[in-house]
């Protein structure tokens, strides 16, 4: 008898903006505290799995060549966790993995995560598997803070490693425009900067995460400007003072505010609405500070299944 192999699964599953970023100590397992609002944006990567005699990673589309396709991708950690999880033999999973990108590579929007992200949410579907989000995302927390995000999007407070995560109702739609950097940056590199800088002097600090999400509840995009915040953008522009330039631009263009994304050195401006956001991503772009830029919306849903091909 003819087994039947089910069809390959795709999932789309977005980037994510730190609204406000709190790093605390490092701690003994090498992580910081950390407390942080995320926004899940439109801009995303397409992940497909399906079952094959050659297992592996390929990796199309922005940044690809730079994105490792070996045991160190985070979406092949996602698909030997989870078959471990399972049962199966995560040496043999007999998986392929096709990762399309459009989330800058080491860019500070957690595209590796979102890969991780997605690959779990794919597997567990093509492998028809009875398994929560809440029991993926303790799966997701052993392989990257960001992980969890990916797998729950919109809009949400993390803690601890960034990676216990509470959503919050945050109902307006915010726009945004994204400026990509010339090149990457390491995030453990980006801790490491934040670390020196605060042993040498104080750079300065976010306040408390409540006043953004009042301002993320407000839906106004002039109060939540005021309230943005990223205790990581001081080592970002340490290691990269190019970025200063792109910051200057984006508000030159007219952005209510720009902030670095995460540990960098993709930039993000958040805009008053999305006329505004197209003129101010014309201007950006025109000003040679950046690679790339696009415009975005937030929030978005997490990692999701978008379509199965039939088998034919
Ligand atoms: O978990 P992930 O692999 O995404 O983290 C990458 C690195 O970022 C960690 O190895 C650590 O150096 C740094 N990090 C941190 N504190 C956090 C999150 C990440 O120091 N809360």
């Amino acid at each position: 008898m003819l087994a039947v192999v089910p069809p390959p699964v795709t999932v789309r599953v977005p980037a994510k903006v730190n609204l406000h970023l709190a790093v605390g100590n490092l701690r003994a397992d090498g992580y910081h505290d950390m407390v942080t609002v995320f926004q899940a944006l439109s801009l995303h990567d397409d992940v497909t799995v399906a079952i094959a005699d050659d297992p592996g990673i390929e990796v199309l589309g922005e940044g690809a060549d730079s994105v490792p396709t070996g045991p160190s991708n985070l979406a092949w950690k996602a698909v030997r966790a989870l078959a471990e999880h399972v049962g199966r033999d995560p040496e043999e999973p007999k998986v392929r993995v096709v990762i399309r990108k459009n989330i800058p590579v080491a860019g500070g929007m957690a595209g590796g995560s979102a890969d991780a992200a997605a690959a779990l949410v794919g597997l567990a579907s093509l492998w028809r598997l009875e398994i929560g989000r809440d029991e993926l995302a303790l799966l997701a927390r052993k392989i990257g803070a960001d992980v969890p995000f990916a797998l729950y999007g919109g809009t949400a407070l993390g803690t601890d490693r960034g990676d216990q995560i509470v959503p919050v109702l945050a109902r307006h739609p915010f726009h945004w425009v994204i400026a990509f950097d010339k090149g990457g940056l390491s995030t453990p590199e980006v801790f490491t900067e934040l670390d020196r800088l605060r042993a040498d002097g104080n750079p300065p600090r976010v306040g408390a995460a409540e006043a953004v999400l009042e301002g993320l509840s407000s839906g106004d995009p002039r109060q939540l400007a005021l309230l943005l915040g990223n205790d990581l953008q001081a080592a970002a522009v340490s290691l990269r003072p190019n970025l200063r330039r792109t910051l200057r631009a984006g508000v030159n263009a007219g952005a209510l505010a720009g902030m670095v994304s995460g540990s960098g050195p993709t930039c993000a401006f958040l805009c008053s609405d999305a006329d505004s956001a197209v003129r101010v991503a014309a201007e950006l772009a025109g000003a040679g500070v950046c690679r790339t830029v696009r415009v975005a919306q937030g929030p978005m849903p997490g990692a999701r299944v978008i379509a199965t091909e039939e088998a034919p």
